[in-house]
């Protein structure tokens, strides 16, 4: 059964203008590790994609990131590319045992990313 649906676009100037302290807020060691490794010119929209994903997190929990640090929310690459939302702390705990769904886009000036929040059996045969 889905229980909830969130989008979030984010402008991608915005979050390459980020000093390194905030991105140090905003981002898991692990994706700003993955972004570095990326051509200088793509860094900025992969980042603004993770950060769309954490807001449209927060958008299918209906609770919004209140209470949650952002760095308890990932983005991990799969190895066919697709991006997959992971975990840690007190988001963990809200998530529990639903299926989050994640897509990613970017077109500049924006990426964009939608979640879908699937729970357990919804009843039906
Ligand atoms: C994957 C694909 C849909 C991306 O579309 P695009 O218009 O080039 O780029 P978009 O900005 O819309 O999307 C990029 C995001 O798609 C996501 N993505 C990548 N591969 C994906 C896949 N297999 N499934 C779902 N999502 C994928 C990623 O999150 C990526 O953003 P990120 O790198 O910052 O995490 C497109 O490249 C495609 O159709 N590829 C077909 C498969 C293929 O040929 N893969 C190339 C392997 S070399």
């Amino acid at each position: 059964m889905i229980e909830g649906i969130g989008i979030d676009v984010v402008n991608i100037d915005r979050i390459g203008r980020l000093s390194e302290a905030v991105k140090q807020r905003l981002f898991h060691p692990r994706e700003l590790e993955d972004a570095s490794a990326l051509a200088l010119e793509v860094q900025s929209e992969f980042l603004a994609g993770r950060f769309a994903a954490k807001e449209a997190l927060g958008k299918a929990l209906g609770t919004g990131l209140k209470g949650i640090s952002l760095q308890e929310i990932w983005v991990e690459k799969q190895s066919d590319g697709s991006p997959k939302l992971c975990f840690a702390g007190r988001a963990r705990i809200l998530v529990g045992s639903r299926t989050v769904m994640l897509s990613i886009s970017h077109d500049q000036p924006v990426s964009v990313a939608v979640v879908l929040l699937q729970g357990g059996c919804d009843g039906s045969l």
